[in-house]
């Protein structure tokens, strides 16, 4: 199988100024440091992680809405850059991004009709079919009634937000579809629903996701590979059900443990409750060695001035972390 996305040790690093009281002057935010990662066609690959570890930055990079500071994407063989010449058009409209805020995605001016009609007046001007019965088709499918095309954006509920936000996304007929944090301002109750919608439209339109959530119990349910990000690297890839149900690094450990609900089905990640002591560290000030060993109940001096590298511990599954360097390479006894 070929990879529809590929990224290679991508980076994208901030300007930001100092703490004035005792710095002054510029530092460098390294909010994406170096990640690398791929996703098959037709596969969904899920990102997870505590606020402000670079999800949101990744997700612009990948569709070069923002320029990288150094690595590379590239979407379907081609790379992707974020000159805003024809081929970032080009490639722009087979892939599309879904946010977090239905509400700012949307133009208040614009009908629900005309926000989905827009992307096909814009991109698809000779289609085969009217770009408003193509619209209005897409509104179909993702469960929007026809009383519904003529309202404007506070006129609909959070979850009819959203369904537009999607048909908007999808009206193209895109094959890689951005999601960051999707679900998040919807209520519970309307979460399930969109999620539902989402696993249905992958399949029909054989989309390939790259799907943002701090919500682990999403992740499981939507994705085929998880990659758990801190400080703006990678630190555990893998198949979700490896990474979920075998957890390697500390810090997934922590995050499923927190999620764990008494009789769920993953029942051995109840066992020992982990708390994740403290915030992340600024990624102004990233700690040497493992970036994570100032939260990490197991790490050794080792941990305080190595880096680790990622180390292979399973088909599908790969880990940055110095326990596993250790078991893997033999730790030289
Ligand atoms: N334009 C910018 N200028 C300076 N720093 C930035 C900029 N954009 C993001 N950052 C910083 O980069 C880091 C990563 O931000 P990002 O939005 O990618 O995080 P995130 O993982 O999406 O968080 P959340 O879960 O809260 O959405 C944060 O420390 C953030 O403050
Ligand atoms: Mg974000």
């Amino acid at each position: 199988m070929t990879a529809l996305l590929s990224v290679k040790n991508l980076q994208r690093h901030f300007s930001v100024e100092g703490n004035k009281e005792w710095l002054s002057g510029k530092k460098v935010l390294r909010a994406v440091d170096g990640v690398t990662l791929s996703v098959e066609r037709g596969k969904t690959l899920g990102i997870v992680g505590e606020s402000g570890c670079g999800k949101s930055t990744m997700a612009k990079l990948v569709l070069g809405l923002i320029p990288a500071t150094a690595g590379t994407v590239e979407f379907d063989g081609k790379p992707v850059t974020a000159n805003r010449n024809q081929a970032w058009r080009a490639a722009r409209r087979h892939m599309q991004m879904v946010y977090q805020d239905p509400l700012s995605a949307l133009d208040r001016r614009l009908t629900a009709l005309a926000q989905v009609t827009e992307p096909l007046n814009i991109h698809d001007k000779h289609g085969e079919t009217h770009p408003t019965l193509a619209a209005q088709s897409m509104m179909r499918a993702v469960g929007l009634t026809d009383n519904l095309f003529q309202r404007y954006p506070h006129e609909l509920s959070g979850g009819q937000r959203q369904r537009v936000v999607l048909a908007r996304a999808l009206v193209l007929k895109p094959s890689l579809l951005v999601c960051d944090e999707p679900i998040s301002a919807l209520d519970v109750s309307v979460q399930a629903q969109v999620i539902n919608l989402l696993t249905d439209l992958r399949q029909q339109m054989n989309l390939t996701m790259l799907f943002i959530s701090h919500d682990l119990r999403v992740v499981r349910h939507i994705c085929d590979e998880v990659a758990v990000m801190y400080l703006g690297r990678i630190i555990e890839q893998g198949s979700a059900k490896n990474v979920l149900s075998h957890p390697a690094h500390p810090y997934t450990r922590a995050l499923i443990s927190a999620v764990s609900t008494p009789g769920a089905k993953h029942a051995t990640l109840n066992a020992g409750r982990i708390i994740l002591k403290g915030e992340p560290p600024n990624p102004v000030d990233v700690p040497t060695g493992c970036s994570f060993h100032p939260r990490c109940a197991l790490a050794t001096a080792h941990c305080k001035t190595n880096a680790p590298v990622t180390t292979r511990i399973g088909e599908a599954h790969t880990v940055s972390c110095h326990l596993h360097t250790m078991i893997h390479h033999g730790s030289g006894s």
